[in-house]
């Protein structure tokens, strides 16, 4: 039976998931939804660096396993495949991108960060980045959603927020590193997806051959929780398949 690990998006915490958690463990599948960088119930990492990251996610897995990793979790994934390829069995990248920051994108994320850590909240950030995350679907049509991301968002420490973005400011490019893996791999994304659009699927699924794409329709950045039904199917699906 193949087992998964659900690494969350930044700036919100391992509630992103519950809805696949649910419907992968009544399928009996054991599913790990760690919260990640000193979001939800962990610890600040010990540096700000996606190393750090992604030894604090290894810490919580005793055995080579599929991951899923949404957007800074996805970030995570590749890491983990640089560092450590040997625990990953499959790997889905979700609403993510392998390029690392432009210089201007690098300067944006550590005035954020500083931002944060002087306001001592996180309310303007969630104004900043929810147009950004939810698709225009999800923004018209499901106010449940948009105020449950905007809460996560808030209630995200701001000390979190600064070193999961000082981390990804200083996250190397990781195209080698996909080219490199040859195990079974998806690669999915919200059709409204405008952080990662289709340009950055495409660099993924051309790094890995063997990648399936599969792209969720009328869902932005967060298709987990915009399109949670799609992502069920698409998870279950793929686990039953990579035996
Ligand atoms: C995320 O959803 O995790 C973020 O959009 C990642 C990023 O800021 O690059």
């Amino acid at each position: 039976m193949t087992h998964i690990v659900l690494l969350h998006a930044f700036p919100v915490n391992r509630h992103l998931w519950d809805a696949q958690a649910e419907y992968l463990s009544k399928a009996g599948r054991r599913v790990l939804t760690p919260d990640l960088a000193g979001f939800g119930d962990s610890r600040l990492p010990q540096e700000s660096t996606m190393a750090a990251l992604a030894e604090q996610v290894l810490a919580q897995v005793g055995q080579p396993t599929v991951f899923a990793g949404l957007s800074m979790g996805g970030y995570i994934l590749m890491e983990i495949l640089r560092q450590h390829p040997e625990m990953v069995t499959g790997a889905i990248f979700m609403d993510t991108k392998a390029g690392a920051d432009t210089d201007q994108a690098r300067d944006q994320r550590l005035e954020v960060a500083d931002a944060v850590l002087a306001a001592g909240h996180t309310r303007d950030l969630a104004d900043a980045t929810l147009p950004k995350l939810l698709g225009e679907t999800t923004r018209a049509s499901n106010p449940d959603v948009v105020a449950q991301v905007r809460a996560w968002i808030e209630a995200a420490p701001p000390e979190a927020v600064a070193a999961a973005q000082r981390a990804m400011a200083g996250r190397p490019d990781s195209v080698a590193t996909l080219r490199r893996y040859e195990g079974p791999a998806l690669v999915v994304w919200g059709a409204e997806d405008t952080i990662s659009p289709m340009a950055d699927q495409q660099v993924m699924l051309d790094a890995m051959p063997q990648a399936v794409g599969r792209e969720i329709p009328a869902s932005g950045h967060l298709s987990a929780v915009e399109q949670p039904s799609a992502v069920n199917d698409i998870l279950l699906e793929v686990l039953s398949d990579w035996r």
